[in-house]
């Protein structure tokens, strides 16, 4: 039987959210359907409501989330009812030219669900990123359910569901930090601080955190940071090469998602070093480089999409280090709110006052 839930809907471009009943079929072959039970408000949501990425309005928002799985269609082996998930937008195909070549973590065809959920009147809803967690219950594909231990708290176990895991992996994964490494991290909001604690967790030993706002860069030192600098105050790309010997930091991370703050990275990392971008930027943007200096670097300019997460591989491993107390992801969660709360939550994210809120049912 179908189920009607409460869900919340972004009907038209920039207006406020709605707090709206939706149907949510049972789940179809290779489907699942998941309790929600906290899913956290990123900047994504925020820039479907806006228009920002389609204009397939309404929208089903919420996609960083952690829940059970209620019940799973005809074929799926992989979750069953009971399970504790952290859904993914990165449901690997196994089968496209990169999964093939052994790097599923940039599958090009991710798995969604075939079905549609709709509102009571029939209209078709577009899942934010493929999976609508702002609801009571959501329909994905079994593939977006990656089961994780459930020790974990949903409200912290979430988090990998998107914004942590793109800074975390943007360090681990993309940025490949190592062992002495030193990192600089551009902009210091949920996903730079991730980063910062991936580089932590990577072995970095020394670990720069940039921002233009003294409360971010107070969490970033609780993350990790060994260095801070205020780049309205001081010149970030001295700094950073005033800590690191005159060189440069092996791997910049920008977080931000900006044309200006993505050239103090390329002008801030060591020679051979690596850019990673994990900011998005605004689709009108450009950038320029002294195009010698590409070359004369060496090195690697890279971009992070989801942190080249392999969500199979890395959700299970970062929860366990959460509860092995190595990595705090509690320290991301700055209110829990409920459903209702998610246009609050937009604001409040807007103005810099939050790395995460997360709403919980
Ligand atoms: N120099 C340094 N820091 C800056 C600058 C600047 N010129 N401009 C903004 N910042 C800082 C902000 O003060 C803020 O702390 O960048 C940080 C950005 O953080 P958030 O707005 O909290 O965004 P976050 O959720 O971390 O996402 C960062 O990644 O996933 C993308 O869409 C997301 O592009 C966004 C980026
Ligand atoms: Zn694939
Ligand atoms: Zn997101």
């Amino acid at each position: 039987m179908p189920q009607n839930v409460r869900a919340v809907i972004a009907r038209t471009k920039g207006d406020p959210v709605s707090l709206e009943t939706i149907v949510v079929p049972d789940p179809g072959p290779g489907e699942a359907v998941v309790k929600i039970q906290a899913c956290g408000v990123c900047h994504t949501d925020l820039h479907y409501r806006e228009g920002g990425i389609n204009d397939d309005f309404p929208f089903l928002l919420g996609h960083e989330a952690a829940g059970l799985v209620e019940s799973v269609g005809a074929g799926v082996t992989a979750v069953a009812a009971g399970d504790f998930v952290i859904l993914n937008w990165r449901a690997v195909c196994g089968d496209c030219r990169s999964c093939r070549r052994g790097r599923p973590w940039l599958c090009f065809s991710t798995f969604n669900a075939n079905q549609k959920m709709t509102l009571t009147d029939g209209t078709v809803l577009t899942p934010a990123l493929g999976i609508g967690a702002f609801a009571e219950k959501t329909l994905v594909h079994a593939g977006q359910c990656t089961k994780v231990n459930p020790a974990a708290s949903p409200v912290a176990a979430g988090l990998l569901g998107c914004g942590v895991m793109a800074g975390l992996g943007a360090a681990m994964n993309t940025g490949n930090v190592g062992r002495g490494d030193s990192v600089a991290v551009f902009g210091c909001g949920g996903v730079g601080n991730a980063a910062i604690a991936g580089a932590r967790l990577a072995g970095a030993h020394t670990i720069i955190g940039v921002d233009i706002d003294d409360r971010k860069l107070e969490w970033a030192r609780k993350f990790g940071a060994t260095h801070t600098v205020n780049a309205k105050v001081t010149d970030a790309v001295e700094f950073i090469k005033s800590v690191t010997g005159g060189n440069g930091a092996d791997v910049c991370i920008e977080a931000i998602g900006h044309p200006a703050t993505y050239r103090q990275c390329f002008d801030a990392r060591d020679l051979a070093g690596t850019v990673v971008l994990v900011g998005v930027p605004r689709p009108d943007m450009t950038i320029e480089l002294p195009f010698i200096e590409v070359f004369g670097r060496g090195g690697a300019l890279k971009s992070s999409w989801y942190g080249d997460c392999l969500p199979s591989r890395d959700f299970p491993m970062l929860i366990d280090l959460y509860l092995q107390g190595r990595l705090d992801l509690d320290g991301f969660v700055s209110e829990t709110i409920g459903i209702d709360g998610v246009e609050a939550a937009f604001h409040k994210m807007e103005r810099g006052e939050v790395l995460r809120s997360v709403v919980t049912f």
